[in-house]
């Protein structure tokens, strides 16, 4: 039997993930929504190796004509009730349901009159019943406690989807992330940067300000062929960065000839200790002075950084930034993906060598 699940994005890359699930054969793409991407998945997939989505989920029931209304909340409520909530719990390692219970997050695109605890309850009640388990309610502050089921309801218009998370924690939550610095990079948004760098014909990509690894590691993930050389003004950012690496080389595909493909190493963006042309690729999430302010060279002119990225980029390179102002000088735009990360709305640019 076919599943039809949905796995939710960082908004901005929904069509980025809608790719992914297409080229990697996870299952047919039926549409895509508010932070959503539908898709009917292929028997045997392994919905689990998909890195640019937030999380992926089971649904259990697509509801028409939940409008703004209060009635909305008994249309939810008998639709939780039709929902095949045990095959949903095998199929997402139903164990997990029945020793913590079931807990249910919900949101919705637009004014309602109804919260979303209320639809949480609604629907959380209805499960908890088909299942025999308990449901932890967040309407009172509560807590669900972390081995409990995870269910979702969406709401974008008039429709509703109710669904299931496959995994115990969200795809986001990376297992190699052991180790973490202020403002490090949210790893699905790094995996649709690496993708956006069409890794293939690399060979050395380049990360000068990495803080905790995460671009390079995803690249990594995507092209276990990479050379990859990470580099940060701050010390700390590298211990994080070289213990996630190890972390993800323990989990994953090995590197084929026993050595890493990491090299970790303390420096200033603004005199990047590569040669000119020495990387093929650029991924770089710049210190923008909003959660991490630049030191060094970098502190008084984030320019030295573009000159810096352009000397070392090989002549028919990529460089791939998080942007949050204009395009950095001396660059030409090849694509632009603009993102909703914490509230504010950077850009993912792909940007080329410009002449001159
Ligand atoms: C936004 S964070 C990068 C986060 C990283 N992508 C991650 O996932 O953890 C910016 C990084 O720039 C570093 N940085 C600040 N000034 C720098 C400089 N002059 N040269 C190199 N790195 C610098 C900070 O230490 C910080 O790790």
């Amino acid at each position: 039997m076919h599943t039809f699940a949905v796995a939710r994005a960082v908004h901005g890359i929904e069509p980025l993930v809608a790719t992914e699930i297409r080229r990697s054969r996870l299952g047919v793409v039926r549409g895509l929504r508010h932070r959503e991407v539908w898709f009917e998945a292929t028997d045997e997939a392994d919905l689990l190796s998909l890195r640019t989505a937030d999380d992926v989920l089971l649904a259990g029931a697509v509801v028409d004509g939940i409008g703004p209304g209060r009635s909305a909340l008994a249309r939810l409520a008998e639709a939780a009730r039709a929902v095949d909530a045990v095959r949903l719990a095998r199929l997402g390692g139903g164990v997990r349901g029945s020793r913590g219970g079931l807990e249910v997050s919900a949101s919705f695109v637009g004014r309602r009159n109804y919260t979303r605890f209320e639809i949480e309850d609604a629907v959380g009640a209805e499960l908890a019943r088909s299942l025999r388990v308990p449901y932890h309610s967040r309407s009172e502050g509560g807590r669900p406690p972390q081995e409990a089921m995870a269910w979702r309801v969406t709401i974008e218009g008039e429709q509703a989807v109710i669904a299931s998370r496959l995994a115990g924690r969200p795809l986001h939550r990376r297992p190699y992330k052991t180790a973490s610095i202020r403002g490090t990079l949210h790893p699905p948004v790094a995996a649709a940067m690496a993708k956006l760098a069409r890794l293939d014909g690399a060979g050395t990509v380049l990360d000068p300000c990495c803080g905790a690894g995460t671009t390079l590691i995803e690249a990594h993930a995507l092209a276990p062929h990479l050379r990859l050389l990470g580099f940060d003004h701050d010390p700390a950012a590298l211990s994080a960065a070289a213990a996630n690496a190890r972390a993800a080389l323990a989990g994953g595909p090995s590197a084929g000839d026993g050595g890493s493909p990491f090299g970790w190493g303390v420096a200033d963006g603004g005199g990047i200790p590569v040669p000119d042309g020495g990387a093929e690729r650029v991924l770089v999430n710049p210190p923008w002075g909003r959660q991490v302010p630049p030191r060094g060279m970098l502190a008084g002119d984030l320019g030295l950084l573009w000159r810096e990225v352009r000397r070392v980029l090989a002549a028919d390179g990529l460089a791939v930034a998080l942007v949050h102002d204009d395009i950095p000088p001396g660059f030409a735009l090849e694509e632009a993906v603009r993102v909703s990360l914490s509230g504010r709305h950077p850009v993912i640019a792909v940007l080329r060598k410009g002449r001159g």
